[in-house]
């Protein structure tokens, strides 16, 4: 579980004290679900903090919201400058950034079209989500919950009710001692973890769900298909069996949480020789020297905090 601690969170615009940043219990999006947030880490890198592939999360905020009907009260530049004020202002690296649209009251009625539709972003300490399996290796088990279709709930929008069944699926791994569920599509192939997307590598070739797989399309996923790219394994998005999963020679999740954790074993069958294989930890490796900033053909995936906004205290050491 993540430590939410933070000194200050952008609500409309605003700058609250931590404690103090409070919702109506009558709020539409907890009642009904109907919220959509994005999940964003800033990274130490040489130059300060920097907060990596903050256009792509702003996008896909955007995108989410307009499928729930919400017309997010400010333009994506906004919204990419208030997450920099936000990362700013709390000054934790490395962070995890939580910018959330939600829809106010009246809370009573599903079909709210007109609550006011607010902008809340948060900046908390950055743990291993997995914990030790982060990087040793992850224990996953086939969740007898399946990602719902999207013709149900879309997949694409990271909407807050889609978490429900991720929640179910993620209960029932760790009540049964594993660190992370595997949900299957309503085909019976391969999906995503919780919160991460799964790939799996296969004599030398990397795969990973499609788009047909009711996925949230990852970020990450993306950036480790590039990375793999650049590395010279192929990628193939395809749907994807269990029983692919469980002869892969390896097989990792990506997701800004998780960033890049390798799976060692799936129920009672290990993952190849259960410990991170060669393809994984050379992506794991570049990666780790994306998100640092020390490979200047990822420079594009960060934004630098300090640069655009100095924070007080930096002008007041300066100064001094
Ligand atoms: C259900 C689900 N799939 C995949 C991901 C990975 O997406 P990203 O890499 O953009 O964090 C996440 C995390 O946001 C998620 O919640």
């Amino acid at each position: 579980m993540m430590a939410a601690n933070g000194r200050k969170i952008w609500m409309d615009g605003r700058m609250v004290d931590f404690a103090d940043a409070h919702v109506h219990v009558l709020n539409h999006s907890l009642h009904y679900g109907v919220g959509v947030f994005e999940g964003i880490r800033a990274y130490e890198t040489a130059e300060g903090a920097a907060i990596f592939r903050l256009k792509e999360h702003v996008t896909r905020l955007v995108t989410s919201a307009r499928f729930y009907h919400m017309k997010i009260p400010f333009s994506p530049d906004e919204i990419a400058k208030a997450v920099v004020d936000t990362q700013a202002a709390n000054d934790i690296v490395p962070s995890y950034i939580r910018p959330l649209v939600y829809r106010g009251e009246p809370a009573l009625g599903v079909k709210n079209l007109v609550g006011k539709v607010s902008l809340a972003i948060a900046a908390i300490p950055a743990k291993k989500y997995l914990g030790e399996g982060s990087e040793s290796g992850v224990r996953a088990k086939i969740s007898p919950f399946r990602k719902p279709h999207s013709d149900a709930t879309p997949s694409f929008a990271k909407a807050a009710g889609n978490y429900i069944n991720s929640y179910l699926a993620g209960a029932d791994a760790a009540k049964d001692g594993y660190e992370e569920a595997i949900l299957l599509d309503q085909n019976g192939f391969l999906a995503e973890g919780t919160g991460e997307n799964i790939f799996l590598v296969r004599g030398g070739k990397l795969y990973t769900p499609g788009l047909e797989s009711d996925i949230l399309l990852g970020i990450t996923r993306d950036s480790v298909i590039r990375l793999a790219l650049d590395l010279g394994f192929p990628v193939i998005e395809k749907a994807l069996s269990v029983n692919e999963l469980l002869s892969a020679d390896e097989a990792f999740f990506t997701g800004t949480y998780a960033e890049i954790a390798p799976i060692k074993d799936v129920g009672h069958y290990p993952i190849g020789s259960n410990v991170p294989g060669p393809i994984t930890r050379k992506i794991m490796a570049a990666f780790a020297t994306a998100i640092r900033g020390e490979d200047p053909r990822y420079a594009s995936w960060l934004t630098p905090v300090a640069r655009l906004v100095p924070t007080a205290p930096r002008a007041r050491r300066t100064r001094g």
